[in-house]
Parts: C-alpha cells; structure tokens; sequence
C-alpha cells in the first residue's frame, strides 16, 4: 500500500495513451522496483518480446503496458507485425498435422501438465491480472482458477468426448457420427478477461487436437507473455511443437488473423460491433466463428425474491471487476411494491464500499480502478446522458481526482426501460434501476435489449421461476435463478443469443464447436443398396 501511495504523489497525471509508444530511459517502470518482483517470477522482462512461434521474437511496434491503478508504466511488449502473423500462422499449421496424430488422452495429459504449471504460478499470474487490468486481488486469482478449471474440465474430456452410432434405414449398414479436430483455431481475447478466456478456448481445442494462435488484447500484453511461457515451458518439455502460438499486435495484425484462410476457427471476445465485423468477415472465407460479445444484462426482483440475497447478488454483479464484465448487471428490474425500498438499501450497500475504493492489489480493496481512460470517458458521457433523459443519480456519478482510473460505482432510477443509455453496454459500474408491474413484463424488458448474455431472477414463486426458464422466459444463454447473472462456473456452455454472438464457450458440449463433424455410412452388406427405396443400377 505505502508503495502505492508513492505512486499517487509521484504522479503527475493520468491519461496518457495506453498504447503510447514509451522507450524512454527516463521511464521508470514498476518491474523495476523490488515489490514488483513477481513480475520476474514469470519470466518477464523491461522489455518482452510478444511472439511466439517456438521461439521468441516481436518486430513491430513496441508498446507500454500500463497500471490503471496509478498509471505508472510496467514493462513493455514488442508486439508482432502482420509479416510475423503470417509466419506464425503456417507455423501453428504444421505443429496442427502433428498433434492430431496424438490421441486424445495423451492430448489431454498436456493439457494437465498445463493446468498444473498454472496451480504452481497462480499467485504470480493472478497478481499481474489485477495489475495490468485493474480488477482486486482475489478476482485475479479468480481468473486464473478458472484457466485450471477448464484444464482439469479437459483432462476429463480427452477422454470421454465421444461421437455416437446410428440405426440405419438400410440392413447391415451402420451410420457413425464423429469429431475431428478443425485446424488452427485463432483466439483473440479482450481486456477484462485477458487470462482465462484464452484458457477456455485452448484447453478444450487441444484436447479436440487443434492448435492455438493467440492475439490477446493490446492493452494487456504482459499477461499474454506471461500466460504462453507457462505453456510454451510445458510444451518444450514434452519435444512438441508449437502447438499454441501468441502474436500480440495492433489491429492490422488482427484483420490479418481474420481473413486468413489457413485459421479454421476465429473464437473472438470483443465489442458488438467489431464480433459482427469478424462474423462477415470470417463467413467471406467460409471459416467458422465463436463470437462473446457484449452483454445488457438484467436481474429480476418479483415480489416474492429474498431480498437480502438479492441486494449482495446486485452489489456483486454491478461492482464486481468494477463493471467491466460482459456479464456484469446493467439493468435492475424491481417489482414496483419493492423498487423504492429496494433502491434506498441498494443505496445504503453501495455508501459502504466507498472506503474500499482503491488500488486493486490492496487487501482492503474491493472496487479497483477502470481499465483505461475510454472507460471514464464512456462512464462520464453516459451519465450525463442518462441525467438529460430524466435520470436520477441515486448514487455516485463522479470520476474520482486521482491518478489512475477511479469511478464512483453509479446507481441510476427514474429512466423509461427503453431509454437509449439503458440499452446500450456501457463497460462502467453503472447500473439502471428500472419498477416494473410484474414479472411478466420484466420479462419482456429483459429480452428488448439487442443483446442476449446473461440474466437472472430473484423469485420464490415456482410458477414464475420456471416461466422465467421455459420457452416465454428470458431469451439469454444464461438464464439464473437466485444467483448473480456474472461469475459463471466453467461446467457450463458460456455465451448468450442475439447480439451477443451465439457462441459458446467453456463446458457442456462447447467442445463441439471446436470439432468438425463426419457423418459415416458403412455398408458391411457386401451388395449396394440405395437410401429411400431408389433403384439405380443396370444389369
Ligand atoms: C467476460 O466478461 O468476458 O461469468 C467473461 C463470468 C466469468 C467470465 C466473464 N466467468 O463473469
């Protein structure tokens, strides 16, 4: 803490481009400094290469990584240009023809040595997610649990992913169905989960027996280096090829990535706008998309919900990662016997984590900075915004005067359900409070939104829960019940309808996007016999 009270004195400003080019000798940056020592645990250096290939390199721009906590500069990354990308990309091909020749199980026993060179750098990596985005300690940790979670989710999976057989029409013939690994799969990976979305997408396309290209997102490059060296390290030690690939790189680098042929799978996490972009884009080419993009998601309070419970599920899911999740809550719909009440003790919640506004990797912290200056921009104009429509700024609503990027958390009452802030994502701990006849039209308020993520209900009426569960329910791909509509576990198929993309991620049978299917018609009858009855032959 004392150190980060030297940075918040020390500093003259904040603001400075993230991406800002930052060689100078002058610089001083925090890998430096002994505190920061876990930085070098993970192998990383003042400046890091941000290629990966089998070997390191980086001949494109080189970029700082910064700390949203106190804006001080961390290291610096050489990211990849478009030339490199290319490299990488035949290279990620030839290790793929290697590695679908190894069976799944043995695919799968990598896969857990992954999972536990993760367990031994936990507490190192965890920390340089907090750091490099700005989200509290333990969700740092919490992030790369979930990276072990889906390893050791693997494992199991390399050994059970099965296809299935079928009863033909036709007598002694028999009809398989099979998954075959597709390729190269390209990951590109946003900010806010810059570790473990990598390590859902990975995990489970090795042990379909795919190789990984990974382009993380440019403003958390260190977490990128440092995640792959703790792969690459397992992969040298088993004489494999590079069968998981990084190049950091800039937007060049990712349009490449998009439009070349040779990736079978893009899976991108991202922005509405840029997920629908990559869509065409990949469709063009006749390549297949995993598309996670953004939420607008809703938690329900019917009259009959647990209230209490209710109130800590809100506070999580509006202030957790300080709003920056793609399932974080951005929409409370209260039935209107409740809403007031609920809005005043909402109200009394959110007083007390302002003494816990703070430096993430403070133990007393539980709301960390945002992640970069677009993020204040976006959370000050939405909120002027939302004052012009007739909103009321029950609480917070300022950026707070220090280094780094601090917010208030912001609760907002009084706006139409359809007003344009309600409906639109803004990545900021803001959320709308909206009174609602009944649960039937919260409902319907929950699913007018273009985006389809996640959702949840706080009810104690059987009728109403499975209402919510059932076909005239919520129209999410997670639809939870006296839960938070965040902090999903990894057993579960992650992702969400409409806008939203319609991949999934994770557990469940995500790993069938992963695969492509063969459909396989055996004839062991020793004659030729057409389907549906159709003779076709001469004599
Ligand atoms: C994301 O914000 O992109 O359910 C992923 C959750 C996390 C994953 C969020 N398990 O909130």
């Amino acid at each position: 803490m004392i150190a980060h009270l030297r940075h918040l004195t020390r500093l003259a400003g904040r603001g400075h481009s993230r991406l800002a080019s930052s060689s100078s000798a002058s610089t001083s940056y925090l890998i430096d400094q002994p505190e920061y020592s876990f930085l070098k645990e993970l192998g990383l250096e003042r400046n890091n290469p941000g290629v990966y290939s089998g070997h390191w390199q980086g001949r494109g721009q080189t970029i700082t990584s910064y700390d949203p906590g106190t804006g001080q500069a961390i290291a610096t990354v050489r990211q990849g240009n478009v030339q490199e990308l290319q490299q990488t990309i035949g290279l990620g091909v030839e290790a793929y023809k290697q590695w679908r020749q190894v069976p799944a199980p043995v695919r799968g026993e990598i896969v857990r040595q992954i999972g536990d060179e993760l367990r031994k750098y936990k507490e190192p990596l965890g920390k340089l997610v907090s750091l490099e985005v700005g989200k509290i300690y333990s969700e740092g940790q919490g992030e790369v649990q979930e990276f072990i979670d889906i390893c050791d989710y693997a494992v199991g999976l390399s050994r059970i992913y099965s296809g299935q057989l079928i009863n033909s029409e036709r007598a002694d013939h028999t009809i398989l169905e099979a998954w075959r690994p597709l390729g190269l799969v390209g990951v590109i990976s946003a900010y806010n989960f810059p570790n473990a979305v990598f390590g859902w997408n990975a995990a489970i396309a090795l042990t379909t027996g795919n190789s990984v290209l990974w382009k993380g997102a440019p403003s958390t490059p260190l977490v990128s280096v440092a995640t792959t060296k703790i792969v690459a390290d397992v992969l040298r030690r088993n004489n494999l090829p590079p069968v998981v690939t990084l190049c950091q790189g800039g937007t060049d680098v990712g349009q490449s990535l998009v439009a070349d042929k040779r990736v079978n799978l893009v899976s991108f996490t991202g922005s509405c706008k840029t997920g629908q972009d990559v869509g065409v884009e990949v469709q063009r080419r006749f390549g297949k998309v995993i598309l996670e993009l953004g939420g607008n998601n809703a938690l329900i309070i019917d009259s009959s919900a647990n209230v209490k419970m209710a109130l800590d599920a809100a506070l999580f899911g509006c202030i957790g990662t300080s709003g920056q999740r793609c399932t974080t809550t951005r929409r409370i719909i209260v039935h209107e016997q409740l809403h007031d009440q609920f809005v005043t003790s909402l109200v009394a919640k959110y007083k007390q984590l302002i003494p816990k506004i703070g430096h993430q990797l403070d133990a007393q912290t539980l709301v960390g900075p945002v992640h970069t200056q677009q993020n204040v921009d976006s959370y000050r104009t939405t909120i002027e915004e939302a004052k012009a429509l007739g909103g009321t700024v029950a609480f917070g609503g300022k950026v707070l005067e220090r280094s780094g990027y601090y917010v208030e958390p912001t609760i907002i009452t009084g706006l139409a359900h359809d007003a344009s802030v309600v409906h639109r994502e803004t990545f900021a701990p803001i959320v709308y409070v909206l009174k609602a006849k009944n649960v039937d039209e919260a409902i319907s308020w929950n699913n007018e939104v273009e985006q389809g993520l996640s959702s949840a209900i706080f009810t104690e009426n059987i009728s109403q829960a499975f209402k919510w569960i059932g076909a005239r329910g919520s129209d999410c791909g997670i639809v939870n019940i006296n839960t938070t509509t965040n902090g999903a576990e990894i057993g579960g198929a992650f992702g969400g309808e409409k806008a939203t993309g319609g991949g999934r991620e994770s557990g469940s049978d995500a790993w069938k996007q992963y695969c492509k299917r063969a459909t396989i018609t055996v004839n062991h009858s020793g004659e030729l016999a057409c389907a549906q009855g159709v003779v076709f032959n001469v004599e």
